[in-house]
This record gives structure tokens, sequence and C-alpha cells, in this order.
């Protein structure tokens, strides 16, 4: 934040920010660690803060930090400030013709393979924009999503409990699949029920994946044999093709990263089919590179382009 260096009663933008920060990081230590700054100048400002605030912002409950109620108020009017002051950034640099501004985006693992390819054509619009890409698993997303530090989240299955905007832009197809020596492998049409007989690999608790798959296989009475939980869809590919068991990943895994013998199962009620989400809070207001972004989406001339690319590949 370059914009404004004011005091005011509660605390300096810089303060709001350090504030932030701690609250995202869940504790001094990181927060500082993350900042490039010391431990004692990140605790000062914040006690500075606290005097100006006139209450405690958290106590220290063992190694946790525990925001007060004035902590988390204050935290969430620091967000508003920053995002304010961003947009104004934005906004500004927008009437010098710049375009300037960062793109924060938080996507789960298995949207990775793709969502390159999709900024790719957007960066090339808005060159000077910057892009901040955070993957994890759905649950870790989730967290993220709750913190509204992100202009969009990328799921394909967003959760419900929160109040959230959520724009299907793309199938994301989950398919069978095992290794080319496996007894599956020569079978033209598979019964759903057949696959409680292998071994099966999954992907960790927590990973958007594996729930679509437990939803999916509990509506059609199906209990897996699982044999493997693995928390990377390259570590389960390769742990496929070297026999160790049947899977199943989204087809989008496969597509921009082909692993040498894997074959694709033709079983009954699949592909699985979920829908990959654009996702953010309700009340966020869009900084106006987001809105590009969802404008870009919109017109479709991108996506377009990655369809292609995954049909051809
Ligand atoms: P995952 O999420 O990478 O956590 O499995 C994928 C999804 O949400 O479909």
């Amino acid at each position: 934040m370059t914009l404004i260096r004011s005091h005011s009663h509660i605390g300096t933008v810089r303060q709001l920010e350090l504030l932030l920060e701690v609250y995202e990081a869940k504790g001094i230590n990181q927060a500082a660690k993350n900042l490039h700054l010391t431990q004692p100048t990140v605790s000062m400002q914040l006690k500075k803060m606290a005097d100006a605030v006139g209450m405690p912002l958290y106590d220290q409950i063992g190694k946790k930090l525990v925001f007060t109620e004035a902590g988390l108020a204050t935290v969430e009017s620091a967000r508003e400030i920053l995002d304010s002051f961003a947009r104004l950034d934005m906004k500004l640099s927008n009437l010098r013709g710049l375009n300037a501004g960062t793109l924060r985006l938080s996507v789960v693992t298995t949207s990775k393979y793709f969502i390159p390819h999709l900024l790719g054509p957007f960066r090339q619009k808005f060159p000077d924009v910057d892009i901040q890409l955070k993957v994890g698993n759905r649950q870790q997303t989730i967290e993220r999503l709750e913190t509204g530090i992100d202009d969009f989240c990328v799921f394909s299955h967003s959760p419900d409990h929160l109040d959230i905007c959520a724009i299907d832009f793309m199938t994301n197809p989950l398919i069978a699949i095992c290794s080319s020596q496996h007894d599956l492998a020569k079978k033209k049409q598979i019964k759903l029920e057949e696959l409680e007989n292998y071994p099966f690999i999954i992907r960790e608790k927590g990973s958007g994946t594996r729930y679509a798959i437990e939803q999916f296989m509990t509506r059609h009475n199906v209990n897996l044999n699982i044999k493997m939980t693995i928390e990377s869809n390259e570590a389960i590919k390769h742990s496929v093709a070297e026999d160790l068991g049947i899977a199943i990943l989204s087809r989008h895994t496969l597509a921009f990263d082909k692993t040498e013998g894997i074959k694709e199962l033709n079983v009954s009620h699949m592909p699985v089919s979920t829908n990959w989400q654009l996702v953010y809070p309700s009340t966020k207001r869009l900084s106006v590179i987001a809105e590009e972004f969802l404008n870009y989406l919109n017109q479709r001339e991108g996506l377009d382009i990655l369809q292609n690319k995954i049909e051809g590949a």
C-alpha cells in the first residue's frame, strides 16, 4: 500500500496491515517472518494500536493467540479499510492508464493444472497486473475464503455454510483409472459396484476430489476398498501406473500432465460430473482488476481457448 500513511486515533495504515497479517498468520512470529520484520517491531506496533483502542486486541493463551472481541472488530475494519485503499489504488492506476494491481486467487490443488492456462490470455490483456496464486486442498481453500483475503477462490465443491457468490465456469469430470496391467484394463464395460473388489487409492481428508467421490459412492451404495491415502494427484497417478490400486481423479489432472501406463475405465454412472466454480464472499466488493477477471471469464474467450487445449491434450 503506497497511497496513504496518515495517523488515525486507531492506528496507521501500516499498523492495520500488521494486525491483519498477525491475524491471518495466527501468530506474531509467523507474521514477522512473512513481513521480513523482527518480532519485537511487530509486537510494539500492536501494543501501540491496543493503547489507541484502549482495550487488548488479543490474549496469549499458551502458545495460541486468541483475538478479543475488540481485536476481531478491529481486524474486520482493517480488512475493509485496506480493501478500500486497494480499490482506490487500482482506480487511480486505471485513471493513469496503467491497469496495474494484483489479482489474488486461491485455488484447489486439482485446478492448478488448468488455471495457469486461463491466466495466460488474461495477463496478455493486462500485462501490468500482478497475480498471486495460492494452491491448497479444498479445506485449506475454504479457510482462505473465510478470511476474504483473495479476490476469488476456485473449487468444484464450494462450501454451503458461507454466504458466497459461486459462478460455474467449466465442467470437472471425475474419471476412474487403473494401470494398463490391471485386470479391469481389458474390460469394455464395468459396473460401478465392481470397483469394490479392487484396492482403491484416494486423496486425503479435506480434498474436494475425495469429498465428491464419497458423496457419489454413498449415493450409489458402493463401499470402496480404500488401501492408500495420498495427498497428491501426481503421486496417485504414479501409484496407479505402478498398479498399487485403482483411483478416481479429475480428468484435468491427466489432460495436461500425462503419466504413462494409465488407462481410463468405462464405468457405469461415471464420470462423476461436477463443475468448477469461481467463488467470493457475497459481501466482498470486487476490485477493478477482479471485475476485469470476471468479465474475461464471462466473455468466455479464454475459457474456449482452454477447453480446446484440454480436448486436444
Ligand atoms: P482437491 O479439490 O484438489 O482438494 O481435491 C478439488 C475439487 O474441489 O474438486
